[in-house]
């Protein structure tokens, strides 16, 4: 282990209900009951000053290109982890994270169709820091809405969800180990109840 903190991400498609879940965890570990950690949350894109910007460069501008879009991403990635994460970590605190390198890789790899250099370029600006847990908060796309009556809008916004779910699912098979699949269509007590059961293992098999 190369540092002494505790590094938990948390990844789904778009109103899945991550920050819910991040506070109500922060919560839980910050308690007596959940091991008095001390707990930083954080999120990407926007963690840092700087990384606000590029937050707002990235998300409310006109159209940006999609390799500019990746870049800015792992631009904020990169500011975010040496400035941040890393010295959070080696301080010995738990680091509670709303998304990371697996949201380059779903949202710039896949459904921009910029594939496996989105994740080189994200590795080489974390120098390869990985969570220790990745949890995605998983749904089924809007259930039954694939029919006629939607918009063509509304199509395309129900397909990059089917596909957005599906390569969660793809890299949480590929290092089980390091994921947690948690059903997030249920109610918020039941989710962060799952969340505290793989979180509480997650750090057991650290200590
Ligand atoms: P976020 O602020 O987490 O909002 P949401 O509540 O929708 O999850 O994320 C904002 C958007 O940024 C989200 O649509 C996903 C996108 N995103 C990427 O496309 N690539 C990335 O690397 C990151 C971190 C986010």
């Amino acid at each position: 282990m190369a540092y002494p903190g505790f590094y938990i991400v948390f990844e789904g498609g778009d109103g899945v209900g991550k920050s819910t879940q991040i506070d109500l965890l922060a919560e839980h570990l910050r308690s007596a009951g959940g091991g008095s950690h001390t707990v930083v949350t954080t999120r990407e894109p926007g963690g840092t000053d700087l990384g606000r910007e590029l937050r707002e460069a990235v998300m409310h501008g006109d159209h940006v290109d999609p390799r500019a879009e990746a870049l800015l991403y792992a631009a904020d990635r990169a500011h975010h982890v040496g400035t941040l994460v890393r010295p959070a970590l080696e301080r010995g605190d738990v680091v509670v994270q709303d998304r990371y390198v697996d949201s380059s890789i779903v949202y710039q790899g896949g459904a921009r169709g910029l594939g496996d250099e989105v994740e080189r370029i994200s590795r080489w600006a974390t120098e390869g820091l990985l969570p220790d847990l990745t949890i995605v908060l998983d749904t089924a796309p809007i259930a039954g809405r694939m029919d006629r009556d939607l918009d063509r809008l509304e199509r395309e916004t129900a397909e990059h969800s089917v596909q957005i779910r599906q390569a969660y699912l793809d890299l949480a098979a590929r290092a089980p180990e390091r994921y947690a699949v948690i059903n997030a269509a249920r109610t918020v007590e039941d989710v962060a109840a799952d969340v505290r059961v793989a979180t509480t293992a997650a750090l057991g098999m650290r200590s």
